[in-house]
């Protein structure tokens, strides 16, 4: 068997649909306090041998300061129906309205009473390892500067969280 070219939405479809289409919720906080947002930037992957999920938060957010105070965080990957959501939680921030009341979204607690919601089609819950400023400096490729940084907004945090447990619908 020889080794072909291939789209890499033929080797990897699940994970590239939904990062494309489905833009996930990233939750902080606990039952008593939690904020979330919408994301676009997400990795799955392995580092220091376990499996990983990475998120990148500008600090701007007030989604950052959940992440900041908090050890773990949540990745809930909403049906394509509740579009509606996403686009809402992308769009308002949490210091001017409760989204989780605005949308009518069900809090369930995980590993570390980590929040996530039971509307998701999947939840992974992740145990914070590692966290990071990006670095203008370290950039490589200076057309990616433009569109996202200046006037856009600060750097981005990254967050590398140890996939602790995954929820989906059975
Ligand atoms: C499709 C989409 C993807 C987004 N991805 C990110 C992201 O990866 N990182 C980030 O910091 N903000 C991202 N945002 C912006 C935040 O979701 C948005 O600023 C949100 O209102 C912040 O809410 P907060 O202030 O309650 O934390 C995205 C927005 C949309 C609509």
């Amino acid at each position: 068997m020889k080794l072909d070219h291939v789209e890499l939405s033929a080797l990897t479809p699940e994970i590239l649909r939904v990062f494309g289409q489905q833009n996930p919720l990233l939750t902080a906080g606990d039952r008593n306090g939690l904020n979330t947002m919408t994301i676009g930037w997400c990795q799955l992957g392995r580092l220091w041998s376990v499996p990983v999920c990475t998120v990148f938060v500008r600090p701007e957010r007030y989604t950052y300061q959940f992440m900041e105070s908090r050890d773990y965080f949540t990745v809930s990957v909403l049906p394509p129906e509740l579009k509606k959501i996403t686009a809402f939680c992308g769009s308002r921030s949490g210091r001017d309205v409760d989204k989780v009341k605005e949308c009518g979204l069900t809090v369930r607690c995980g590993a570390g009473d980590a929040p996530f919601f039971d509307e998701a089609e999947w939840v992974l819950v992740c145990r914070k390892l590692y966290a990071q400023d990006m670095d203008p400096a370290a950039v490589l490729d200076g057309e990616i500067i433009l569109p996202y940084y200046g006037e856009k907004g600060g750097w981005h945090r990254m967050y590398v969280g140890q996939v602790v447990e995954a929820y989906a619908r059975t």
